[in-house]
């Protein structure tokens, strides 16, 4: 396995279209192998999900890993792939939390976002599945499944005044909520 690297806020990968996994890409080797690398990625930088485009492909593919102890966190989500994925809003309810993204490093916002979804999505091996999200898990797919549409989590912040670095952010915010 190997690190890749992690395009950045500007790099227009970020922003482009993305092509769907055809059903012989989930046979293909390297298309194993992009999965495996992206897993390596995100624990590297401690993250809870990366999308394709983040590390310069233009897939519609995406995991999440949400440890059981990471904050806000309400529950564990073991290693989970996301390839063409559908994201539906439950309900009309939305919540604002904080947000960070290994494409823009060191930030953080508040980013309004649905409290509940369903995710329908193929896994690595493109077997259908369906899951019911909510809360971080829920804020989770919605920022991932954000970057295959080449949206960053800046594009869905509606006030700008609460970008931090994560270093003020700990100085200054982190006791507030
Ligand atoms: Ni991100």
């Amino acid at each position: 396995m190997s690190i890749l690297k992690v395009a950045r806020i500007g790099h227009p990968i970020l922003r482009a279209a993305t092509e769907p996994l055809t059903r012989r890409a989930f046979r293909d080797p390297l298309v194993q192998k992009l999965i495996d690398d992206m897993r390596e990625t995100l624990y590297e930088h401690e993250g809870v999900g990366l999308a394709a485009p983040q590390v310069h492909e233009g897939l519609r593919l995406a995991v999440i890993e949400i440890p059981g102890s990471d904050e806000g966190a309400p529950a564990e989500v073991p290693f989970l792939v996301l390839a063409n994925p559908v994201v539906t809003p439950l309900g009309d309810e939305r919540e604002s939390a904080w947000e960070g993204c290994l494409s823009l490093p060191d930030l953080r916002g508040l980013v309004p976002r649905h409290r509940r979804v369903r995710l329908e999505a193929l896994d690595r091996h493109g077997k259908a599945y369906s899951r019911e999200a909510e809360g971080f898990f829920a804020r989770v797919i919605q920022h991932e499944c954000d970057h295959l549409d080449g949206h960053m989590y800046v594009d869905r912040m509606t006030d700008m005044r609460s970008l931090t670095f994560i270093k003020e952010f700990e100085d200054h915010l982190a006791t507030e909520e």
